[in-house]
C-alpha cells in the first residue's frame, strides 16, 4: 500500500464521523486533501454540511469541490475538524506546520468540539521532537525573534524570498528541545512576536493512523498503545 492509499484510508474513517447538519473544519496539506475529496465525495450524495477552512488553499479546494464554504471569522464554534500533522505521538501530540498554516489550524482547532489527526504510518512517532518545529514570527521582528528562537532557527524561503503564510507573516522553522514539550510551548507563547507554532499538545482529541490497510483509532485518555 502506498502512503497516498494510507493517507486516503485514514481520511476516509475520519470523514466516517461526519454527520448531516455539522460545521466541519477542513485541514490543510496532502492528507487534509483526502478528507476534502472524501467529504465533498459525502456531499455530492446529498450530507448536508457546512465546513471552514484553515487555510485558502484548502478553502478553494473544498469550494471547487461543491462543499458549502463558511468564513471563519463568522463562525463561533465548530463541530469536527479533520487535519493532518507532521508527527503524532500515543499522547496525541501532534508537530503540523509543514504547509505553514498552523496558526489558522491551531486557531480553529482551539474552536473546534473534536479535533481528528489523520496520518499515514511514517507520522506515528514514539515522541515528538524529530521535525522541526514551524513557528509564524512577525516580519517586522525577523531578525530579534531569529536571534531569540537560537541557532536552530532557519527563515523558511520561497526562492529567494521569505516564505509568507495566509496571514501575511513569516515563518522559522526551529530545532527545539522537545524533552519537555510543554515548556517548549509556553516559552515560544510567550514570546512578544511570535504569532502561533506547530506544537498541538491539548488540541487533537484523536488520531486515525492507517499503516497498510489498517487504520487505528488513538483517542486521548486511551491507554498507551
Ligand atoms: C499544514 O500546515 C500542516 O500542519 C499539515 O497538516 C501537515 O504538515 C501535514 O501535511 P501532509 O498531510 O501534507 O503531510
Amino acid at each position: 500500500m502506498t502512503i497516498e492509499a494510507e493517507k486516503a484510508a485514514a481520511a476516509l474513517a475520519a470523514v466516517a464521523e461526519v454527520q448531516a447538519g455539522m460545521l466541519v473544519g477542513l485541514g490543510t496539506g496532502s492528507t487534509a486533501t483526502q478528507a476534502i475529496r472524501a467529504l465533498a465525495a459525502r456531499v455530492g450524495e446529498g450530507l448536508a454540511i457546512r465546513a471552514v477552512a484553515t487555510s485558502q488553499a484548502s478553502a478553494t479546494l473544498a469550494r471547487d469541490l461543491g462543499i458549502p464554504m463558511l468564513d471563519f471569522a463568522d463562525v463561533p464554534r465548530v463541530d469536527l475538524t479533520i487535519d493532518g500533522a507532521d508527527e503524532i505521538d500515543a499522547r496525541l501530540y501532534a508537530v503540523k506546520g509543514a504547509g505553514g498554516a498552523m496558526l489558522r489550524e491551531k486557531v480553529v482547532a482551539a474552536a473546534s468540539d473534536r479535533m481528528v489527526v489523520i496520518a499515514d504510518a511514517s507520522k506515528r512517532v514514539a515522541a515528538i521532537g524529530a521535525a522541526a518545529v514551524p513557528v509564524e514570527i512577525l516580519p517586522f521582528a525577523r531578525a530579534s525573534l531569529l536571534a531569540t528562537l537560537g541557532e536552530g532557527a532557519a527563515l523558511r524561503m520561497r526562492g529567494d524570498t521569505p516564505y509568507a503564510t495566509d496571514n501575511g507573516n513569516w515563518i522559522a522553522d526551529c530545532r527545539l528541545d522537545l524533552d519537555n514539550p510543554a515548556k517548549t510551548a509556553a516559552w515560544l507563547d510567550a514570546i512578544p512576536g511570535v504569532l502561533g507554532h506547530g506544537l498541538f499538545l491539548a488540541e487533537v482529541d484523536a488520531a486515525y493512523i492507517a499503516t497498510g490497510e489498517v487504520v487505528s483509532r488513538l483517542e486521548r485518555g486511551d491507554p498507551p498503545r
